[in-house]
């Protein structure tokens, strides 16, 4: 049978979507994009006609939500609209009998992922979370090689991401800049490293963390100049109400600089913040009784490397002798041309990105198919997203934090002023 799908949200992201759905369909028939829907038709239809112009079938375009639900034929949706709809559609299409994958974060606040989680187990409709850093075959191999005890016990991790928005709307999007739409840099995309961190290290127990806006007024500048690499993909979008040099209020954190304790008894440590001028700084590292991982960038298709204390350095193929049993799953495997046991590949960054999420689809289905859960599902969502706000609400508190009262609602001093504000 072949499962129908509605891309809800056609902006940067939703392209992106639509790219993997493409990339999907050279590979298997499975899935039928039947759909797409945005308020803005304009936007929508570029989508629509990027994948009749690849697959020879136009979805059909719906720019209300409601609508789409109600006369569309559908077996499930992508949600991949700014993060506030996240939970709304999400709600209202588990109800409606259909299944969900759902763009990162989860939901606006962890009160909107706990109503997710609650609909999804009494609907036993698939949520799936569209986290796609985790099923690059890089970082499937860094897990495997931790598991193995490539590097012995670990002891400690260092995930650093120093950037500069020049001042500018991270992304030129301005909902980032916006803390109850789930902007800034810390949470929108600390999410991911959050997911990373708990893959690779396992449960996170407190955060410590001090936080901080240090760029309240920003400048709506053009993605040409703030991320050129992502304009091809962002080239059609629209956000009402700005125009090109607006300032902006950014009342989103910014900065966030935060100690974790994993459960494990491990350390982290994870800083994040676009407003290192002068000084970009990226460095994830995970270090053990045996050596260091220095883990590869996400999407680079580059081997990670270990150096032991000696200095002997590991990488390429000679990791894949520390990890016998590694191997790429099926789908995964005829995605990446048959590959099973790889260290590195060499691929655009458009080809992988549109792999990994045509992965992310088809996880979806097998859950769908199986009646069980995607690998990302509302628990790993969830946990993801609570070890992000943890670093804002031990900001706020300037106490640590532990992460499961965050994810169950014991503490939510900064999230209450969104739940709030956006009536949940
Ligand atoms: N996994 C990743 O690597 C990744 C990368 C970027 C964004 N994202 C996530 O994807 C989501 C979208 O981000 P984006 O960068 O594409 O933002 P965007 O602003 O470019 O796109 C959002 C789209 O949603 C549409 N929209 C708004 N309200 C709507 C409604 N009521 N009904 C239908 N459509 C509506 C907008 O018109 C816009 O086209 C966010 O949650 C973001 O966190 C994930």
């Amino acid at each position: 049978m072949t499962f129908r799908i509605a891309l809800v949200g056609c902006g940067g992201m939703g392209r992106r979507h639509a790219h993997g759905y493409i990339e999907l369909r050279k590979y298997f028939d499975t899935v039928e994009m039947t759909a797409v829907c945005d308020v803005h038709h304009d936007v929508a239809s570029t989508v629509a006609d990027e994948i009749s112009d690849a697959t020879g079938f136009r979805p059909d375009i719906y720019t209300d939500f409601d609508d789409l639900l109600t006369n569309a034929d559908l077996d499930g949706v992508a949600i991949v609209t700014s993060t506030p709809l996240h939970h709304i559609f999400a709600l209202k299409a588990m109800n409606a009998g259909l299944h969900v994958i759902t763009e990162k974060p989860m939901g606006l606040t962890l009160k909107a992922c706990r109503q997710m989680r609650e609909v999804a187990q009494s609907t036993g409709k698939v949520l799936a979370v569209a986290e796609n850093y985790r099923r690059d075959p890089m970082n499937r191999l860094t897990c495997a090689l931790i598991q193995s005890g490539a590097i012995g016990t670990p002891y400690f991790t260092l995930d650093i991401g120093l950037s500069s928005s020049n001042g500018a709307v991270m992304h030129s999007t301005v909902w980032r800049a916006k803390k109850e739409q789930a902007g800034g840099m810390p949470l929108d995309a600390g999410v991911h490293n959050a997911d990373m961190l708990l893959y690779l290290m396992g449960g996170a127990e407190t955060v410590f963390a001090e936080t901080s806006i240090f760029e309240p007024i920003r400048t709506l500048r053009s993605m040409d100049e703030v991320a050129p690499g992502l304009t091809q993909m962002y080239s059609h979008r629209k956000e009402d109400g700005y125009a090109l040099g607006d300032k902006v209020e950014q009342t989103a954190v910014d900065s966030a600089f935060g100690v974790i304790k994993f459960k494990s008894g491990a350390i982290g440590q994870l800083m994040l913040t676009d407003t290192s001028h002068g000084q970009r700084l990226g460095v994830s590292t995970i270090s053990g009784s045996e050596g260091t991982l220095y883990r590869s960038r996400s999407r680079s298709g580059e081997s990670p490397r270990i150096v032991r204390s000696n200095g002997t350095e590991i990488t390429g193929d000679e990791l894949l002798e520390l990890v016998p049993d590694f191997e790429l799953d099926d789908t995964i495997s005829r995605l990446w041309n048959g590959a099973r046991r790889i260290s590195s590949y060499d691929m655009d960054f458009r080809d992988i990105d549109s792999k990994i999420l045509a992965y992310e689809y088809l996880d979806m289905l097998d859950a769908a198919d199986s009646g069980g859960q995607s690998e990302v599902g509302p628990q790993e969502g969830m946990d993801a997203l609570a070890l992000a706000y943890a670093l804002m609400e031990s900001g706020v508190s300037g106490v640590p934090v532990n992460v499961e009262d965050v994810a169950e609602g014991r503490i939510s001093a900064f999230q209450d002023e969104i739940d709030t504000e956006m009536g949940i």
